[in-house]
Order: structure tokens, then sequence, then C-alpha cells
């Protein structure tokens, strides 16, 4: 059994929609990705359903180098807004559901991302998360410098994160008094010292403003190789998978739950929610016809690029479309996704066009389709069988994907007893259920 009493549910927001094709949808706003009024109507839809969190994914460079394919899709990151700008507006234009923003470890500096997370954090009254990414996308690193070795991203990782929640804690609560009539704006005696020195980072401290609302802003984790997951164990308190199926699921969680004592971590403290591609309609037909609808606006020449990049960029062009998938390298892009993808067509013997068709689609996420009462018994299943603590939903595209979850689906799992009807509180921790970090205390 989860948990919580009740699962955790969030909205991932690609602008048109997590499917391939979706932008090409008469529905779906094709400049969706820079338009901000678009991310805000979406997330006050997903306020509406009394959603935990928008999660906000990012790369800092396209993903992808196949420009005939890139050209013709827009879920590679050619046309988005940055997440840490846009949580601006999602700040002021909300005032419950969590908002959290994709960061990479490999990319930043930990001071530049505590300020701008705690930033947020003090602008929403404590609604603030970041999910820490080690960069999977080669691209991104011809933007900096080279890409380090998956082993390397991960240790920077784990020690950045280390640096971030030690800048959170710079000020006891309560430092700032803010005494007018004493002149005193805050204690000197509630600084918490940092001074932390490693080869990769020297980091004095302290933040430039007080501690946040949740003391530390939510960290949620995706890394699914076995460095991914001990990084999840270690820092991460919602953590983000791909799962296609059940048994898989219940794999990954007990998986990742058995790390967290040698970390010296709670069961409470982490909440898995795996991702769902899902169709829903009135009737299972009407769920059928919006998928069959998306995927015949699929370009061919996308499928093969898409997947050649969801495999780390290798070179499918050469092999022939109803052939086996060739034996694959290593790859030092996303392990996680690379292993899914091939376990996935050895298990179903699936042809390379196959594997294409099925991968622009869900991209290895679990893909449940039918009415709202089918929607809710799948996921029931997994919540209740120690597979999910919660779910993240990927709308095939957007708005509408949204508004049909929320108008169908929710309902049907309140009146089930498995999600709430309202927030229970202010913060995202509050909507979580995890508790709030105590601070340390100056020596
Ligand atoms: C569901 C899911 C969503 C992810 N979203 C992003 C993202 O927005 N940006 C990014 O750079 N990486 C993203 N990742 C990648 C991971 O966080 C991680 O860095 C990557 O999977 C490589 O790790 P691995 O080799 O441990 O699987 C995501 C991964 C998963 C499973």
């Amino acid at each position: 059994m989860a948990v919580d009493e009740q699962m955790a549910i969030s909205a991932f927001l690609y602008p048109t929609g997590y499917h391939v094709a979706a932008w090409r949808h008469p529905d779906v706003p094709a400049d969706a990705g820079i338009d901000a009024r678009h991310y805000i109507e979406i997330t006050r839809i997903a306020e509406r359903g009394k959603f935990d969190f928008i999660f906000l994914p990012d790369s800092a460079g396209i993903r992808g180098r196949d420009m005939e394919a890139l050209s013709r899709t827009a879920v590679r990151y050619v046309a988005q807004l940055e997440p840490f700008t846009l949580m601006g507006a999602l700040a002021v234009s909300t005032s419950r559901i969590g908002l959290t923003a994709t960061v990479s470890s490999s990319y930043n500096e930990p001071y530049h991302v505590a300020r701008k997370i705690a930033s947020v954090d003090h602008m929403t009254g404590g609604r603030a998360g970041w999910n820490l990414v080690t960069s999977q996308n080669p691209e991104e690193a011809f933007n900096f410098d080279a890409q380090p070795d998956h082993d390397t991203r991960y240790a920077r990782a784990a020690e950045f994160a280390e640096v971030v929640r030690g800048l959170w804690d710079s000020w006891e609560d309560g430092a700032f008094v803010r005494d007018k009539e004493a002149g005193l704006f805050f204690r000197p005696e509630g600084v918490v010292p940092l001074d932390y020195r490693s080869e990769r980072f020297k980091v004095r401290g302290p933040l430039n403003m007080p501690r946040s609302p949740q003391g530390h802003p939510v960290t949620l984790q995706a890394g699914s190789s076995e460095a991914g997951k001990e990084l999840g164990a270690s820092s991460g308190e919602v953590i983000f998978t791909a799962q296609p199926t059940l048994q898989e699921a219940q794999a990954f969680y007990k998986d990742l739950r058995s790390r967290l004592a040698r970390y010296g971590r709670a069961q409470d403290e982490v909440r898995v929610l795996p991702g769902v591609f899902l169709f829903v309609g009135r009737t299972r037909q009407e769920a059928r016809d919006k998928f069959e609808q998306l995927q015949e606006l699929i370009d061919p020449v996308v499928g093969l690029g898409l997947l050649s990049s969801e495999l780390g960029h290798v070179d499918l062009s050469g092999f022939p479309l109803d052939g086996p998938l060739p034996p694959l390298p290593p790859s030092n892009a996303g392990q996680g996704r690379h292993k899914l993808l091939v376990d996935l067509a050895a298990r179903e013997q699936l042809t390379l066009r196959q594997l294409s068709q099925l991968v622009d689609g869900s991209r290895g996420h679990w893909q449940p389709m039918g009415s709202a009462s089918d929607v809710a018994d799948e996921l029931q299943e997994w919540y209740e069988n120690d597979a999910a603590d919660g779910f993240m939903i990927m709308a095939p595209a957007l708005p509408a994907g949204l508004s049909d979850f929320v108008d169908l689906v929710v309902p049907e799992l309140q009146r089930r007893g498995l999600f709430r009807t309202d927030y229970r509180g202010r913060t995202l921790r509050d909507h979580l259920g995890l508790a709030r970090p105590a601070g340390r205390v100056p020596q």
C-alpha cells in the first residue's frame, strides 16, 4: 500500500502535450511553447483539479541532431519558455498548486539554483520544487563544454544537492526580526555558516535571503540507472519514473524504497510517481479515436529520428524498418530509458517500425486508454499494489487532454476516496504529506 492515504497527482507540461504530433492537432495552439498565457491556462486547469503540482521539464539545448526530423516536431525543446522565468508568471496566476521546474546540476552552479528556487518558494508561500537532473541530452553539452561521463555527472549531482540544501539552511527560521522600533532587521547570530569546500564547489554562503516557507523546497528526481536510483534514494523526495507495466513499476518501487535506509531516510520521506500517458473519453471508443487521431498525424520522418535520440543518438538509418532492433553500443546518455526500450523490443519482439511507432506516442511510459472508470481502475490498481504513490499525468495534447482528465477521471477518483476533494494545506509539502525539514542550528 502507498505511504500516503491518498494519491499525489501532478501534470507534466510539454506545452503542446506529450504526444509527438500534438502540435498538429486542430485544437492545440501551435505556438503554445512560447505563449505564457497557455502555460497559465494549463496550470489553472490542474489547480481546478486539485493537483499537487505541475512539472516543467527542461533541456538547455535542442534535443536531437536530425534537423529534418526536428523540423517536424515541437517536443524536442526547440521552442519552449525557460522554466524559472515562467515560474514567476505561474506564481502570481495561481494560489494553491505546487510549481516545479527542472534544473540541470551539470550546467548550473548551486548558488544560482538555491537562490532561484528559494525565491519562488517565498513568492508562492511555499509551493516550489525542483527536479534535479544530470542532463542526459548530449546536445546540451555543446552549449557549455564537453559532456561529463555518466558517473561524473551523478557524483556532481549528489554534491550539488548537498550544497543547495546547505544554502537553504543559511539562516535560522525567524532570524529576520524586522524590528522597526529597535532598528534591527535581522539577528546576526541567526546566520548558519556553510563554508562548503571540495574539488568541485567552493561556496561560503550565506544565501542572501531568509529561510523559505518550506525550509527546503521539494526535491524531485528521475534517474533510473543505478547511479540515478542512488541519487533518488539520497536526495529525491518525489521520484518520477517511466514504467510501462505494473510488474516493472512494482519492481522499481520496491528497489527504490529498499535503498532509503542506507541514507538514514524513512519510507514516508519519499513519493514515487510513474508517468501516465493516458487517453480518456466518455466512452472507450472516444478514447481510442483520440489516440488514432494523434497517431495519424505522426510524420514518418519523425519516428526514426525520435527513436534514435531516445536510444542515445544511434544511427538507425541503414537498418530495415521491418527487421529487429540491431544490437546497440552502451549509452553515455540516459541509461534508464535506453535499457527500457531495448528490453521492450526484445520482450515484445518488435520490429524497428513497431518500436518507433510505440516510442512516438508514449516514449516508454505506461499508456492506459478508455472511459473514466477504466482509467481510474488502472490507476487504483497501481496505487493499491505497491507500484505508485501517485502519478505524473502526461496529457497527450494540451489543453484538452488535461481538462479531460480533470473533468472525467478526477471526480471518479474522488468518488472512490482515492484523491482529495480540496487542498488540505498551503504548501507543496502539505499537499504531498512531506514534513518540513528542521534547519541547522548555528554553532
Ligand atoms: C519521466 C522522466 C522525466 C525526465 N525529465 C527530464 C527533463 O525534463 N530534463 C532532463 O534533462 N532530464 C529529464 N529526465 C532525465 C533524468 O532525470 C536523468 O537525468 C536521465 O534519465 C539520465 O539518468 P539515468 O541514466 O539514470 O536514467 C527525465 C527522466 C524521466 C524518467
